[in-house]
């Protein structure tokens, strides 16, 4: 190849795209001028030093009209660019915003309340030990409470998680010499449910512990209506009523009073729907926690004492916005999600 037809080849090049592939086939790793370079070696050793000068020479020919063709092209495509009028008025493109989920909605609301009461959020596996999911919460293997909380247990013993309720055995492991303890857990559970419109295999669950010197009934009660009425909103009224769980005692189930007939469950005359005419709506579980899970953790009972309680999101935002059927909230359909 010759310095001319170097040039030509460069300055024929009307398009920096062109350009590029001229100077791919010309000092590219298999360019030509790359390969005329290589090949010096192979000559006979007299005719070595003038061949690698001529090659050396060409190459730096070469990519001196490159960088000189590039700068020329480059000025053209700027100078054409700003020389199109620009259109303000033109729409943008618009990027989908997202939003958050109804459920994360309320679990937001439902720490920030605990937040501002001061408590710590704390997180725990999904796959758990039965240790911690079960028997550390006092629910032994033959115990028949482990029936309504049936799930797919996995090889070496393991289980996707039922409750939260075992993150208050791992936090209170941790943290049994560093106490008062107060902490909320939101996280998802599995089961093996029948799937309806008020049942799930898989849902969410927050849980909330609390561990001191002194704790009572009294303060869980005020601390589930705080809880209550920061997110169902103001006058918003709970009732506790006695209930079994292995880890608490006693135990309470809690309500809150109906968010459409006030309490009163009578809408326009008629009985309210979503409380079936009893003014109250069931939420949850709660109760002071067990002595004898206090003790499995190591923490002494005669002197600690504390309340425990478990709720599901789900049902919080289905009565909150609404919505009749709590699988909803779980299927890939934007008409329902995107009214959030
Ligand atoms: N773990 C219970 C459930 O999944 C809910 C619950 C009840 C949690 C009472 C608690 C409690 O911490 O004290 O149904």
């Amino acid at each position: 190849m010759t310095e001319e037809q170097i040039r030509l080849a460069v300055t024929g090049a009307k398009s920096l795209d062109q350009l590029e592939l001229v100077r791919v086939e010309l000092v590219g790793r298999k360019g030509s001028l790359t390969e005329q370079l290589r090949r010096v070696g192979d000559l006979p050793a007299a005719e070595r030093s003038s061949a690698g000068a001529e090659a050396n020479r060409l190459r730096l020919a070469a990519e001196a009209a490159l960088k000189l063709r590039f700068a020329e092209l480059r000025a053209a495509a700027t100078k054409s660019e700003l020389s199109t009028p620009l259109d303000l008025t033109a729409p943008g493109v618009t990027l989908a915003l997202g939003h958050r989920h109804p459920v994360s909605l309320v679990l937001d609301e439902l720490i920030e309340v605990f937040w501002q009461m001061g408590y710590q959020v704390a997180d725990g596996p999904e796959v758990e030990t039965e240790w911690h999911n079960f028997e550390a919460l006092n629910i032994p293997e033959t115990h028949p409470a482990r029936d309504m909380q049936d799930t797919f247990y996995l090889e070496g013993g393991n289980l996707p998680r039922t409750h939260t309720s075992g993150v208050q055995i791992r936090f209170m492991q941790a943290h049994k010499d560093d106490l008062p303890i107060r902490i909320v857990s939101p996280g998802k559970v599995y089961r093996n449910e029948d799937e309806d419109a008020r049942h799930s295999w898989s849902f969410y669950q927050i849980e909330g512990l609390v561990v001191d010197e002194g704790i009572s009934l009294a303060d869980l009660k005020g601390t589930l209506e705080a809880m209550m009425v920061g997110v169902l909103g103001e006058g918003t009224k709970v009732r506790l009523r006695p209930n079994y769980f292995p880890y608490t005692e006693p135990s309470v189930e809690m309500d809150a009073s109906c968010v459409i007939c006030s309490g009163t469950g009578v809408v326009d005359g008629a009985s309210c729907k979503l409380c079936s005419g009893t003014g109250w709506l069931e939420l949850g579980g709660a109760g002071m926690v067990h002595p004898q899970v206090l003790r499995n953790v190591g923490i002494d009972p005669v002197r600690y004492s504390g309340f425990a309680f478990g709720f599901g999101p789900e049902r919080i935002a289905a009565i909150k916005y609404n919505v009749g059927d709590v699988r909803e909230f779980w299927r890939p359909n934007f008409n329902f999600l995107d009214q959030f």
